[in-house]
């Protein structure tokens, strides 16, 4: 049964990308495509559920197909998906999903077989969390702070998700950092557990 994976790169400070958007000082080579460590997650991914605007990043989105770590089926939540849709193979397909994070998930898990779901966006790794979607929370820290920025989390409907520290590695410059969810958010005075 597929487990799933919520988390990305943040500055020690909590942020995903700096206050331009930019990403680049939340990189190490320890981690990039490549490296063991890349290599192990490659590994454990079966399923990749992006958000929209992570998707968006590609410069051209054809490229995901060879270039992409994750050569898997990659399940991206919109509200209004392309008209042509991105090459695909055999390995690498796209499924655009408008009904919410949930199916997104629901799909990706099915895809995924034995293997793990990675939710990647700051917006859905915060959805994913809220509904009690997410089995772990996995964060790299990059020593490095940007001061402004986006947030990973910083979100008040998170309020009284509990964690279980699972692992902890030094990653180059990095921390890397494992988590599984104990409880979901308390919503209304009751934990969350729509999606589990
Ligand atoms: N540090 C890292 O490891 C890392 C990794 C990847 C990305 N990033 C950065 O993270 C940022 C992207 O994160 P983000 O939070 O801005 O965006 P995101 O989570 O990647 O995508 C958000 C978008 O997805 C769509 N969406 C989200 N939830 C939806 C729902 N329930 N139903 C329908 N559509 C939904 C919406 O787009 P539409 O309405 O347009 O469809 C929404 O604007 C970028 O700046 C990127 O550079 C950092």
């Amino acid at each position: 049964m597929s487990t799933v994976h919520a988390g990305m790169t943040m500055s020690l400070d909590g942020f995903v990308a700096d206050r331009h958007g930019g990403t680049a000082r939340l990189s190490d080579p320890a981690t990039a495509n490549g490296s063991e460590y890349m290599a192990e997650l490659i590994r454990e991914t079966g399923a990749v559920v992006l958000g929209r605007r992570t998707f968006a990043m590609a410069e051209d989105p054809d490229r995901f197909v060879g270039n992409y770590e994750f050569q898997v089926p990659i399940f991206v939540v919109t509200h209004t998906p392309p008209d042509v849709l991105p090459k695909q193979d055999e390995r690498l397909t796209f499924t655009f999903v408008t009904d919410g994070i949930a199916s997104a998930v629901a799909r990706a898990k099915a895809a995924a077989g034995d293997r793990a779901v990675k939710v990647i966006g700051a917006s859905v790794v915060r959805q994913a969390l809220r509904a009690g979607l997410a089995d772990e929370v996995h964060v790299d820290i990059a020593p490095v702070l940007l001061g402004a920025g986006l947030p990973l989390f910083g979100d008040p409907e998170l309020d009284g998700v509990v964690l279980r520290r699972i692992g902890v590695r030094e990653v180059g410059t990095f921390t890397s950092l494992r988590f599984e969810v104990v409880s979901p958010p308390i919503v209304g005075g009751k934990p969350s557990l729509e999606g589990r």
